[in-house]
């Protein structure tokens, strides 16, 4: 560990080095256009897309389950990185629409898998829920053995969460997952600097209010589409701009890297408004900026192990580049991590 700094709205690291040895995504085929949307709530593809920058989104089958997706994900990147899921040491599903209450989806995902041994578990903090699931594992990869594989893999079927007669979320949404491989590195390659933080204060502003222990489903929970997503998107963006901003800067510095040294920054895909505005406060140019909302919307912790698995097919990462990973998300959460890769 090089350097430790303390902020008051997080903790940031400069952290350890490990190797991505693979990634991987799994999307439903069935695309749902604004043109679609249209005929299904009062919005217009002209607004969805000035407000949102998302033109389709993908959504799950009905008899598709968030573990189907995380599932194909990960024997995907398990393939891809030349292993049998057999010899990971740890499986972390990042999620906010897991399968059931319990088991973790990641206990599911290892059933579909025929998998019995690994460590598996759930990570719950939204949208920032892939890169809190980045940083347990880098932790977990600290001082083990070359040969230690550990899964991170965000996914979400939010289509099963969102409200679709409410024009204000279920233009926003989309289903998918991401997944990727883990294990010890040496040198200089991995997580150079990392930062994450929560502020509780805010759980209200998004959150869905029934299903749990507050508010078990009843008739009247159902009557009162409290099993839904509830957002002041107001709100949301304010604070999404401001704190992965925030967190990404708090990762380049405690890094000591300028905004011209960032190759690739993905900020967690909630609309292109917020990603240019985060990205202007970065000072990173618009170029380097990866962007993928237009095609899949929100897939909360699924965005960015998806964004980072294109961004790789499109050669837009080479050995040796920075990328920054930014994140905010329910909770409030947020989290960030420069990566050398
Ligand atoms: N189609 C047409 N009109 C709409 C729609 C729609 N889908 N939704 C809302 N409107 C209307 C509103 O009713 C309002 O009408 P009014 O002026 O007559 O009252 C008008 O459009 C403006 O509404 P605003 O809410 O002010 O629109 P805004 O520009 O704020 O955009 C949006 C709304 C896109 C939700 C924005 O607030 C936003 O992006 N917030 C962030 C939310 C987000 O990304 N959440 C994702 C989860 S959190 C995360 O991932 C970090």
């Amino acid at each position: 560990m090089i350097a430790r700094e303390t902020p008051a709205t997080g903790r940031s690291t400069i952290m350890r080095p490990f190797r991505v040895l693979a990634t991987a995504r799994a999307l439903p085929p069935r695309v749902l256009t604004n043109a679609e949307l249209e005929a299904m709530v009062d919005t217009s593809e002209r607004w969805i897309v000035e407000r949102t920058g998302i033109r389709e989104r993908r959504i799950a089958a009905p008899e598709v389950a968030t573990s189907d997706l995380a599932a194909e994900a990960v024997a995907a990147a398990c393939a891809a990185a030349g292993i049998e899921p057999t010899s990971l040491e740890a499986l972390i599903v990042a999620t906010s629409t897991a399968d059931t209450l319990f088991p973790s989806t990641a206990c599911w995902v290892q059933h579909k898998l025929g998998l019995r041994g690994p460590a598996a578990f759930d990570v719950s903090a939204g949208c920032s829920g892939f890169l809190y699931g980045l940083e347990v594992a880098a932790s977990l990869l600290q001082g083990r053995n070359t040969d230690v594989r550990i899964a991170v893999v965000g996914a979400e079927v939010m289509s099963r969460v969102v409200n679709w007669r409410d024009r204000g979320t279920c233009i926003l949404f989309g289903d998918g997952a991401g997944a990727v491989i883990l294990g010890p590195g040496e040198g200089t390659t991995g997580m150079l600097s990392s930062c994450w933080g929560s502020d509780g204060t805010l759980a209200h502003v998004l959150h869905q209010p029934a299903g749990g222990t507050r508010q078990p489903a009843t008739h009247n929970t159902v009557t009162a589409m409290a099993h839904f997503v509830h957002m002041e998107g107001h709100v949301v963006f304010k604070h999404a701009v401001r704190a992965m901003s925030d967190a990404a800067i708090r990762v380049m510095n405690c890094a000591g890297i300028a905004p011209e040294d960032v190759a690739l920054l993905i900020p967690h895909q909630a609309n292109t408004r917020i990603m240019e505005a985060t990205r202007a406060r970065t000072g990173v140019s618009a170029d380097r900026v990866f962007s993928i909302v237009e095609r899949y919307g929100n897939m909360s912790a699924a965005t960015i192990p998806v964004a980072l698995d294109e961004a790789l097919e499109q050669g837009r990462l080479h050995s040796g580049d920075v990328v920054v990973l930014t994140s905010f998300g329910a909770g409030f959460t947020w989290a960030a991590a420069a990566l050398r890769w």
